[in-house]
């Protein structure tokens, strides 16, 4: 009896959560049949010139250019005197998305509910780049996240704050590893021309402020989604399928020559190379294999359709239904959490490996993220 006692004024003790206060990222919890996810459908694009000013255009854009099957591509080339590298201390938020939306709203259906009259029909905007963090998450062991959440006019917009650990790695980053970095922006220099029947010039300057975004709608399970990535370029035949399946993601990677270096490669890199290209619906990837040189040894085309059944045969790989129902889940989550209208308002969703998706609420703070002129302008 007292034990039971006990048990009653501990259970009637505990706040009765209107929502609950944390997310497993357990992946046995995400085993199932995969959600409904809605071809993503192109809604427009923007660009950003080199000195990382916003255009409502596709000036950017670039076009693949087939390469030979051992090209030699010498990736080292430039690094020292034709780079140009973005300041990655600066930190842009949704700015440029939100720029886009403001010079589109006619093209954004409105929302129905007369509460919200000048909100529009979407329940989420974000960065590809922030899902494809999510999609990972279940197999994730090393880098943790934090995401800012405000709900305005009904919509919830997702933009990521760089933790501790990220600055840290960031300014810390060897001469090396810097260097590796620009070797993949090199190779897009060897792939892509700027105009539909140009070649790659190499003897140009890298500059990483230059970025052509492709902005999507889409659905994943009951959450309407509008989000932007960059894009590396297109097929040039003007006869190819419309944008977003036009589009060509480029990577490179280290060789592979041993059976861990395969099994590492399909179980890590894939991973991150499908979630980011599946999400906005870029069918395929081309990848530049490179020695420890930084020389392009060979060049390989992945389709993101059929990665799924090309890691099937690798022992405890990721499975992409993990990936899309935790994502889902999330939003979900966020969707019972996030409840106050206001622009001001900061939920802050933490995750670190091996630990529960938690948050806290900000108010007026540092972490407010809407900028005045948008907030203003969508009032
Ligand atoms: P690789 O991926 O070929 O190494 P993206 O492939 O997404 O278009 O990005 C182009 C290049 O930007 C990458 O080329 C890599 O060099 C660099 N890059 C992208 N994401 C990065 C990140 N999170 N940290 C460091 N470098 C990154
Ligand atoms: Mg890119
Ligand atoms: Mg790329």
């Amino acid at each position: 009896k007292p034990n039971h006692q006990q048990h009653q004024s501990w259970l009637s003790a505990r706040p009765m959560p209107q929502s609950a206060q944390s997310l497993s990222t357990s992946r046995d919890l995400y085993e199932r049949d995969f959600p409904l996810y809605k071809q993503p459908v192109e809604v427009g694009s923007f660009s950003l010139d080199s000195e990382r000013r916003f255009f409502n255009d596709s000036r950017q854009l670039r076009y693949y250019v087939e390469p030979e099957k051992s090209p030699h591509f010498h990736l080292r080339d430039g690094y020292g005197d034709r780079y140009i590298k973005r300041d990655e201390s600066v930190k842009e938020k949704l700015d440029h998305i939100l720029r886009w939306i403001l010079a589109n709203r006619t093209k954004l259906t409105r929302r129905a509910e007369a509460s919200s009259s000048s909100g529009f029909d979407v329940d989420f905007v974000t960065w590809r780049g922030h899902l494809t963090k999510l999609l990972t998450t279940p197999y994730e062991t090393r880098e943790g996240w934090l995401l800012a959440v405000t709900k305005f006019k009904g919509t919830l917009y997702v933009s990521e704050v760089e933790t501790d650990a990220a600055r840290r790695d960031r300014e810390t980053r060897t001469g090396r590893h810097q260097e590796m970095m620009y070797w993949g922006y090199k190779f897009e220099q060897f792939m892509c021309a700027d105009m539909v029947d140009g070649s790659p010039d190499s003897s140009g300057v890298v500059n990483t402020n230059e970025a052509f975004c492709t902005v999507v709608q889409t659905r994943l399970s009951d959450h309407r989604l509008l989000f932007s990535g960059e894009v590396d370029c297109r097929d040039k035949d003007p006869n190819a399928a419309a944008p977003p399946a036009c589009y060509v993601e480029l990577k490179t990677s280290a060789e592979i020559s041993t059976p861990k270096q395969r099994s590492t490669f399909y179980r890590f890199k894939l991973l991150k190379w499908w979630a980011q290209s599946f999400l906005p619906g870029v069918p395929r990837v081309v990848a530049g294999f490179r020695d420890d040189d930084g020389v392009v040894i060979s060049v390989e085309t992945f389709h993101i359709s059929k990665i799924s059944r090309l890691i099937k045969a690798e022992d405890r790989c990721w499975k992409p239904t993990v990936c899309m129902n935790f994502c889902s889940d999330f939003l979900t989550f966020v969707k019972c959490v996030v409840t106050e209208d206001d622009p001001r308002v900061v939920y802050l969703f933490c995750w670190n490996p091996r630990c529960d998706v938690t948050y806290s609420v900000h108010r007026d703070s540092s972490y407010s993220f809407l900028p005045d002129w948008y907030v203003r302008e969508m009032s």
